[in-house]
């Protein structure tokens, strides 16, 4: 795993940007794994503000994003579909059709078979990751064995307690408790994975996954399986782990 650590979020920001806009540029027709969460906006910034000055087009590429809130419609605010279309689509010419995003209303079961048969049918190039305080990835919650598949969750509580301050106005009631996710197949099909991760709250998560055998408590763990994973984090991220262990980049 080569490890890449940023003075700070914005560098590491812009670091993850260059690398998915390369990503379009030699490969106009990429298909890229999106994530949401508040980690990637000013990456997906910096996306667009390439595509207005340099005209990086992604007419052709596939996004496949990795969760959705159950019963939070397309419409509302808090959804990842509306997330996506606020933060990058809406800057960028990517064509809507191209677009896919778990669906968390109506048919469940439904909407999770049709998300697994679509992941059947694609390759995804280069998967952008977060990580949760507790290594999920995904909403690939810390569980007693790894799903393979697209699936239904329940959040964690810490989950929940960070979705609440982060987004839904602190309001608990509003924060839902269920997400559907994709499970780790899709994640480990891809063939880049970057894991940009900034802030000294996320330096225990970084610090426990690279520190585990791979282990479904620490869900990122998976990770050591797959031989192309690219970890961004700015120093307050990289704050608990060791120099040496790793390929390690300043
Ligand atoms: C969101 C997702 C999650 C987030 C994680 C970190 O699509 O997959 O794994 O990446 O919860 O969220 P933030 O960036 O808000 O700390």
């Amino acid at each position: 795993m080569k490890i890449i650590v940023c003075d700070n979020h914005h560098e590491a920001s812009k670091y993850v940007a260059e690398i998915f806009i390369k990503q379009v540029q030699n490969k106009p027709n990429s298909v890229l794994g999106l994530a949401t969460g508040s980690t990637p906006i000013e990456m997906y910034y910096y996306l667009i503000k390439d595509h207005k000055l340099n005209n990086t087009s992604y007419r052709d590429v596939i996004t496949i994003n990795l969760d959705e809130y159950v019963k939070l419609e397309a419409s509302n605010s808090q959804s990842y579909h509306y997330f996506m279309e606020k933060h990058l689509f809406s800057g960028i010419d990517i064509n809507k059709s191209n677009t896919f995003i778990p669906d968390g209303t109506g048919d469940i079961n439904a909407n999770i078979k049709a998300y697994n048969d679509l992941l059947e049918n694609i390759n995804i190039d280069i998967q952008l990751l977060g990580i949760g305080r507790n290594c999920h990835i995904g909403f690939n919650e810390p569980d007693d064995e790894f799903q393979i598949g697209t699936h239904l969750v329940n959040l964690k509580q810490s989950t929940i307690d960070d979705n609440a301050r982060l987004f839904f106005d602190g309001d608990y009631s509003l924060v839902p408790k269920q997400a559907i996710t994709v499970g780790v197949k899709a994640i480990m099909s891809a063939k880049q994975i970057i894991l940009l991760a900034t802030g000294k709250q996320k330096a225990q998560a970084i610090s426990n996954f690279l520190n585990s055998q791979i282990n479904p408590q620490f869900p990122a763990s998976i990770l050591h399986a797959h031989n192309n994973v690219v970890l961004v984090l700015d120093k307050g991220a990289a704050s608990l782990i060791g120099k040496d262990s790793y390929d390690y980049t300043e």
